[in-house]
């Protein structure tokens, strides 16, 4: 079995600290841990003295409370903390993939969990959405169910297209699994980090074989305290922890206690109110932008997310065109090859509103100069 890389988070580890400008991420530019001191009301003597010791291995309890807060009827004993979501994803995928039969994932998408359970010898069968409406095609979904399904892997709101579905789409999913006793992994982690409106709705609750994943990593604007968490009920939590145990332990110690911070009641509304207050601001420019280059673009709002996915209207190497973005200008976005779409770009719109606006100057001079060696007008 040839193992198949994670290309797109290699992609972006290896520029994304080495560019002037990065648009290839796709949550808010992230706090300091002096703004998080701040915003939380946390006294930063009290981490001077935090022993760095272990902590209990699928997480202490206050912050399993108020993770569990967020979800109506949730208690502490059906989350596990994680070290982001993506650890989430992975002990959630370790076990399904233990049970055997087919996955359905649905794309375009992050491609951890497919290549996680490909990794493992899983038959994975993709469930696109509709382009480019990005719509749920919930018949499309029931035909590729069968007695194999084990599991169906979606992502709400979704990455990269920043589409939220509603009650509608849980109800369709859960129905499909349910003819045939599958599993659903929910990833949610750009929950909470909606443009406008409410939260996009959760999996949790709908479905007794419904597992909901997230962190702090999008929404949140936190992704280096590494916290992540599955929520399970039915005593499913507590088999995921026992994966967990095999992995890496426990959180890091600061990370819990931060991440208890920023999920105290009016610390969390805080923080999604900067991330929403960032993301209209920022896709206000990107709008813009893109506005004035409709003849060359085509696109759907994203709703949710700090990223736009973008698709060229000509026949464009967007794998060449962000490779000559990252080398000659300095400047990272995230080619739609890395999600199966190799006409789309997808851009970020969570960093300062100047280091956009400078970022898309940047691609704009590599438009104009792709356009002029192909001899077309910009
Ligand atoms: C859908 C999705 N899930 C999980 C992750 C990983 O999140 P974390 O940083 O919380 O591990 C990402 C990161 O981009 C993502 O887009």
């Amino acid at each position: 079995m040839t193992f198949v890389p994670f290309t797109m988070e290699r992609w972006q580890s290896i520029y994304e600290h080495a560019v002037d400008l990065n648009l290839s991420e796709s949550g808010v530019h992230p706090l300091t841990l002096a703004e998080l001191t701040d915003l939380a009301g946390i006294d930063r003597g009290v981490l001077d003295g935090r022993l760095l010791e272990y902590v209990q291995s699928n997480g202490g309890d206050l912050l399993r409370e108020r993770i569990a807060a967020i979800y109506p009827g949730a208690t502490a004993e059906d989350v596990v903390v994680t070290n982001g979501t993506a650890e989430a994803n992975f002990v959630v995928t370790w076990d399904l993939a233990a049970k055997g039969g087919e996955f359905i994932f649905m794309e375009p998408n992050y491609f951890q969990i497919r290549g996680i359970a490909e990794n493992l010898g899983v038959q994975v069968k993709s469930w696109w959405l509709d382009q480019p409406s990005w719509d749920a095609n919930l018949a499309a979904l029931d035909e590729l169910v069968t007695d194999r399904t084990r599991a169906i892997f979606v992502c709400n709101p979704n990455n990269p297209t920043g589409r939220c579905f509603g009650e509608d789409f849980i109800a369709g999913v859960t129905a499909a699994a349910g003819r045939v006793g599958a599993w659903v992994l929910a990833d949610e982690v750009y929950r909470g980090a909606e443009h406008r409106g409410g939260e996009t709705p959760s999996f949790w609750g709908s479905y007794d074989r419904a597992i909901a994943v997230c962190g702090l990593s999008k929404a949140y604007g936190l992704p280096g305290l590494r916290i992540g968490w599955a929520l399970a009920g039915g005593g499913y939590a507590e088999r995921l922890w026992a994966r967990k145990d095999y992995t890496t332990i426990s959180p890091s110690t600061l990370s819990e206690y931060l991440a208890g911070a920023a999920l105290e009641p009016s610390a969390r509304q805080a923080l999604l109110a900067r991330t929403r207050g960032i993301l209209n601001a920022n896709w206000a420019v990107l709008e813009a932008w893109l506005e004035e280059r409709s003849e060359m673009f085509r696109w759907r709002n994203p709703e949710a997310g700090a990223i736009s996915l973008v698709e060229f209207r000509h026949q464009v190497d967007t794998g060449e065109l962000a490779e000559a973005l990252r080398r000659d200008e300095s400047c990272l976005v995230q080619p739609g090859s890395q999600f199966g779409l190799p006409r789309h770009l997808r851009l970020g719109i969570g960093p300062p509103t100047a280091a956009l606006e400078d970022g898309l100057g940047r691609l704009s001079r590599v438009l104009e100069r792709t356009a002029h060696a192909a001899g077309q007008g910009v």
